[in-house]
């Protein structure tokens, strides 16, 4: 689903910016990629994202895809700004991604899924496109933060099926993409790594997870 003119504003931001440097980072720190990786970023939006992605790992090349026509040429300009060159950009959907089976070290997604109406079938499809091995790194955001009393009425979301931590973790396991870490505020939102094909969850530790209010990852464990 595309986003309103409320939340362009919120993600077309220099904080947002900011706070996707610092995921990044913190993603890095969990599971670092090969040189030269090939990686795909779902729902890029205006491009910031892929241009840190760039920064932050020693990437050959960064497919970077969205729903919205208007994001993509953002993107566009966004990246040929910075005069960067190794991204494809496309525009399509995260539930038929036009790319071969097996053939990306990553996927990266922030705050893409709970925008998307079939998550579970994206998920599936993202699960297709790594190879084994391959992470799929995420943030995602909870209902009690898009769905609540306010941002129901300011943001524009899916309604049905939406999905909590319990529902998130399940289905990534199904999707043989079970997370391995995480950074999570349960009710709220989560940042975190899946591995596909990878083994139990929980095996990466954390630190300082008590200071950020933040769990590990578990198996099945209920929001
Ligand atoms: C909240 S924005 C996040 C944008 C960017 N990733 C960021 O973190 O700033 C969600 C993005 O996902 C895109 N999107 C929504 N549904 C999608 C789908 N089914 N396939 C691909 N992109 C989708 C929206 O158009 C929007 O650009």
């Amino acid at each position: 689903m595309k986003l309103n003119w409320a939340e362009r504003w919120v993600v077309n931001n220099p904080l947002r910016v900011l706070e996707q440097r610092l995921e990044i980072r913190r993603l890095k720190g969990l599971k670092p990629l090969p040189v030269d990786a090939a990686v795909l970023e779902v729902g890029c939006g205006r491009g910031a994202g892929a241009a840190l992605l760039l920064q932050e790992f020693p990437l050959a090349r960064v497919y970077a895809m969205d729903l919205d026509v208007r994001m993509v040429r953002q993107a566009q300009g966004y990246l040929a700004s910075r005069r960067e060159e190794r991204v494809r950009l496309f525009v399509g959907d995260a539930f038929r991604l036009p790319l071969n089976p097996e053939s990306l070290d990553a996927v990266f997604g922030f705050g893409v899924l709970h925008h998307v109406v079939d998550w579970r079938t994206a998920l599936a499809e993202i699960a297709r496109v790594l190879k084994p091995g391959g992470v799929y790194y995420i943030e995602e955001l909870y209902p009690a933060l898009y769905r609540n009393f306010l941002t129901r009425r300011l943001l524009l979301h899916p309604a049905e099926d939406r999905f909590f931590s319990h529902d998130l973790r399940r289905a990534l396991s199904q999707a043989d993409l079970p997370l391995q870490s995480a950074l999570e505020v349960k009710s709220l939102g989560i940042l975190g790594m899946a591995v596909k094909g990878g083994g139990t969850a929980g095996s990466v530790p954390l630190r300082r997870k008590r200071q950020l209010g933040a769990e590990p990852a578990d198996d099945g464990n209920q929001g």
